[in-house]
């Protein structure tokens, strides 16, 4: 059942392993001349960048008192130590990010990190200060075996099960089914509704469903300015987690302002 009242609508763009601190910068400045160019629209949704690490103190200060904020890709659980070539909330934080990935797709699967791990770096962030956006998603094969709600569960369980409904309320969750990130094959507006009831109905178990209604659920995977409007115009979808189309201003920008527009 669709919910009457929207949540605040939230757009981000994950540039994973492209722009240096120089193009990232300039990226970022194009992004605020949009969002200042569409005021009505930027009032309406709220709009996230996820540089590289080393492009986050440059675009930090591109996007200074635009109201676009900084995210990171990725943070270590411990917040100092012998960690060689990691990073952690407290630096992140340090440079100005207020938000971070956990459990990207491309770091469950490539890099090996497990649900105990996504929970970890969840609660670091939350303890950092940092908003954690939680990636959770299928397989084609998962699909296939018709397991989409299984591992979606078995995700967000693993994740929320340890917090608070204070700290819950404090993350955004993103629905990217592995299939279609990077693919051109965007999940169907029926496909991204019925996964992120299933996501909502699981925090609402696992953390109460004041807290599980209050957050953003995002979809990611192949989102562009061309099929953004009819994902958002399902309440289910408060955003999106946007990988290839955000590393173009313009392109981004209408991605934000379909989400500014939905009913
Ligand atoms: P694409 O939009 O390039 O499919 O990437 C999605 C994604 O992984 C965002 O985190």
């Amino acid at each position: 059942m669709s919910r009457v009242t929207r949540r605040p609508r939230f757009v981000a763009g994950n540039w994973k392993m492209h722009r240096t601190p120089a193009e990232g910068a300039a990226l970022a400045r194009e992004c605020v001349a949009l969002a200042a160019a569409d005021a009505a629209g930027a009032t309406r949704v709220q709009v996230a960048v996820f540089p590289p690490f080393p492009a986050l103190s440059a675009v930090a200060s591109a996007i200074a008192g635009s109201g676009v904020r900084l995210g990171a890709q990725n943070l270590h659980p411990e917040p100092q130590g012998a960690f060689t070539g990691e990073v952690s909330g407290p630096m992140l934080a340090a440079v100005g990010c207020s938000l971070v990935l956990v459990g990207h797709s491309e770091r469950r699967h490539g890099m090996g990190e497990t649900d105990a791990v996504v929970a970890a770096k969840t609660r670091a962030a939350l303890r950092d200060g940092l908003t954690p956006v939680v990636c959770v998603g299928e397989t084609l094969a998962e699909r296939e075996s018709e397991r989409t709600a299984e591992v979606l569960v078995r995700q967000v369980t693993a994740v929320y099960a340890g917090l608070s409904a204070a700290q819950a309320a404090d993350t955004v969750v993103a629905y990217e089914p592995v299939w279609a990130i990077g693919t051109g094959k965007v999940a169907s507006p029926e496909q991204a509704v019925e996964a992120h009831r299933i996501i909502r109905a699981t925090l609402d178990q696992v953390v109460g469903a004041e807290a599980g209604g209050s957050m953003a659920v995002l979809y990611g995977g192949s989102v562009n300015g061309d099929n953004a409007a009819a994902l958002f115009a399902h309440s289910e979808v408060d955003g999106a987690l946007v990988g290839g189309a955000s590393l173009q201003a313009a392109g981004f920008w209408r991605i934000a302002a379909a989400a500014a527009a939905a009913p």
